[in-house]
Parts: structure tokens; sequence; C-alpha cells
């Protein structure tokens, strides 16, 4: 019966570089949640930040014409109210006017990735509203969106990550030669040069010397107020390794060995090499990774933890940088929402794409159950018992 069904609002796009890797992870994940249990509510976020509903949503190919598309698309908004968890018709009549019906959400599914989406802006707006979603916390979607931040945490929770120097555009414009000395004081050539909060690859490039270093880092400026420089881990494996489900109680993938010919991943080599429009799914890899035992659950352990101390839920993929000379492993990062939700790496172990995003979808009203518990002082008036002086 319809109405025994968990209504989920998939949520897709939004203001991000990653804008069409989001349309195609999502529509992978509407065509696999599982029809007899959910009822599967489209929400799309425009490239400039409008939000939009209907049907037209569900039809993959209806993206090639987005201006036609948009046509036909409902204009919608949520209500911000917290625990209401409903989503409204725009209406053109104003703020005023009559409130339309609108469609009770149980659960948010999140299929966003980059800036405004996956940074934990969107899951601080879900938080508001009281919607549960089957992504990391904002605390955990903030970090896992600035490499920064990131490798600090990991560390601090004991995971090997490459030598790093960080500095701000502040920094560079009050005195680059101070910078370049402290980052070569530090690391040494090759060195591969970051944008601290951006995805796909973008502004990130190898420096083989001084002169290269400037200019990379005047690129990465382009890009970001903040910036990573990291000793280039060379020769070079990339694995990776997904992990699903809430801290303490998560399900580990096989590791798998992305491939390809050039020194850095690009966003071609990523999402379009394959000519499909599969997304991240699409891209040539190695599954499972050809890795001794002994690595594997190396990295396998890793990537339960890196999930656990960036307070993830849902699925998360950490992506390792392996030094196949000396077998040493670092943990490069950890991606809140990773490309087409990371589902073919779950599939070897016999986890089929619907029943990943079942488990997203328990931990999400799980972790909300879970919050909902806990003692909120607010919940009692303190100035209905008098003797209130204000704040010392
Ligand atoms: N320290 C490093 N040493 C060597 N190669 C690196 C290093 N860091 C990143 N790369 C290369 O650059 C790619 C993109 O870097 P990454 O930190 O994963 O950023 P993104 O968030 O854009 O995926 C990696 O997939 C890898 O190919
Ligand atoms: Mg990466």
């Amino acid at each position: 019966m319809e109405s025994n069904k968990i209504n989920v609002a998939v949520l897709f796009g939004g203001r991000s570089v990653e804008h069409e890797v989001s349309i195609l992870s999502a529509q992978q994940a509407i065509a696999a949640l599982d029809k007899n249990k959910y009822q599967v509510i489209p929400v799309y976020i425009s490239k400039e930040g409008k939000w939009y509903s209907g049907d037209v949503l569900l039809d993959v190919k209806a993206f090639r014409d987005i201006p036609a598309l948009l046509k036909q698309a409902v204009p919608v908004y949520f209500s911000h109210d917290y625990g209401d968890q409903m989503l409204y018709q725009r209406q053109s009549g104003g703020l005023f006017s009559k409130k339309q019906a609108g469609t009770r959400i149980d659960v948010a599914l999140p299929v966003v990735h980059g800036t405004s989406v996956e940074d934990g802006c969107l899951q601080g707006f879900l938080e508001t509203c009281g919607i549960p979603y089957a992504c990391p916390s904002v605390l955990g979607s903030a970090v896992g969106m600035d490499k920064i931040m990131m490798k600090a945490v990991l560390r601090e929770a004991g995971l090997p990550v490459v030598e790093y120097q960080a500095f701000t555009a502040g920094d560079w414009a009050e005195d680059a030669e101070a910078v370049l000395s402290a980052i070569q004081s530090k690391l040494h050539f090759p060195m591969i040069v970051k944008p601290a909060n951006l995805g796909s690859s973008i502004g990130i490039s190898r420096a083989d010397d001084p002169e290269a270093l400037r200019e990379k880092i005047e690129l990465a400026l382009s890009f970001s107020l903040r910036i990573l420089v990291e000793q280039a881990v060379d020769p070079l494996r990339e694995i990776n390794c997904a992990a699903l489900g809430l801290p303490g109680d998560v399900e580990v993938s096989v590791c798998e060995e992305p491939l390809n010919g050039k020194e850095i991943l690009s966003f071609e080599d990523k999402y379009l090499s394959s000519g499909s429009s599969k997304g991240m799914s699409g891209a040539k890899r190695r599954i499972p990774a050809e890795l001794d035992a002994e690595t594997t659950e190396l990295i396998r352990s890793y990537t339960a933890k890196a999930f656990s101390a960036m307070d993830c839920r849902g699925v998360c993929r950490v992506d390792f940088l392996l030094d196949p000379k000396s077998n040493q492993v670092y943990v490069n990062e950890l991606n809140t929402i990773p490309g087409s939700l990371s589902f073919y790496l779950f599939e070897p172990s016999g986890v089929g794409f619907d029943q990943l995003l079942d488990t997203m979808i328990r931990a999400a009203l799980r972790a909300k159950r879970d919050a909902d518990r806990l003692t909120r002082v607010y919940d009692s008036n303190i100035l209905a018992q008098g003797g209130f002086k204000g704040k010392k």
C-alpha cells in the first residue's frame, strides 16, 4: 500500500562544479531504490540554487536540456519549521497566499557533490528542518570538504597522512617568499599543490622545482583562498575503499584501484573516459585491487577508523596513496558522498545497490532517533523560574 512506504527525497544538483556528476549519481540511486518500500521524491537544486521537484526529474535524458526541463518541473521549498518535514509547491501568489498541500518527507538522501551541498551547508539546513538525512553530519561534511582540516583530523586519529604545509591567500599576499621557504624546509620535490576545498582534481597540480611551485600555487589560489602543498608519493598507486553505516556499525567494502595513464587522475579520467553516463561507476578500475592480504586488511581497517573519526554516516569512500616501493600506505582523503555512492564497491561482497540504500536510510533514521534522545537544555524556560539576572 502506498501509505506504508517511506517517503525519500533524493536531493541532487546544487551550486557546485560537480553538478552534472551529482545528476548521474542521483539517477543511479533513484533507479536502484526499492519502489516497494520507498516513495521517491526527486528534488533537484539548479546551478542557480533554485529547488524543483516533479516526475520529469526522474528521466536522466531530460537533463540534456535543463532550461526545457525546468519549465516542466515544479518549484518547491521545504518548510523550515523543525519537525514539519513538509515539501511544498512554490506558488506564484507570494508568501501569504493559501498554503498548498505538500508532501511529508520521512528521510532525505543527499546525492550531491562539492561546495554548498556536500560541505555541511545542506546538512545544516536539513538539521534546521528536523529531516533525517543519509550522509555525514554537519561536522563530518564540513571537515570532509576542507583538505587541511581533514588531514589534521585524520592525523589526530592516528592515521598515516603525507607530510604537508598549509597556508592562506592572506599569508601568500603578505609574504610569498616566507611561505615558499617554509614549504621547502619541510618538503622536497616533487610536491602536489591543492586548493583545500574543491574536488575532482580541479586546480591540483604537481611541482617539480621551485619555479613550478610558485606557478602552481598561483594557479591553486585562483580556485581557493586555502592551499595545501603535499609531499608527492612517487611512484604511486591509488587505492580506494568505502564504508557503509554508522560509526561503530560499519560494513567495509572491497578495495579498488582506479586506473589511469596520467600522474593526477583528472575530471575526465574520473567521469568521462568511458564516454558513457555512468559517472564514477563508469571510470576504469580494478576491483578488487591486486594487493597482498595484509595491505588489504590494513586499508580496510583504516577505512573504518577514518569513517568514525570524521563522524560519518551513510556511505563514504576513503582514498589512499600507496608507495609500491616501500609499501607505505597514506590516507589521502575521505569523500563524504562518493560518486555513484560507491555501489560498485559493495556488489562484489553481495550487497546490492538497493541494499546499500536500505542501510543508508536506516542509518539516517537511527542517527535522528539517537540525536532526539539527547537532553536539550533549552527545553526548560529559565526565565519562568524568576530571579534571572542576565549574563554576567
Ligand atoms: N600526495 C600526493 N602524491 C601524489 N599524487 C597525489 C597526491 N595527492 C593527490 N595526488 C593525485 O591527485 C589526485 C587528486 O587529488 P585528491 O587529493 O584526491 O583531490 P580530489 O578531491 O580533487 O580528488 C589524486 O587522485 C592523485 O592522483
Ligand atoms: Mg580524490
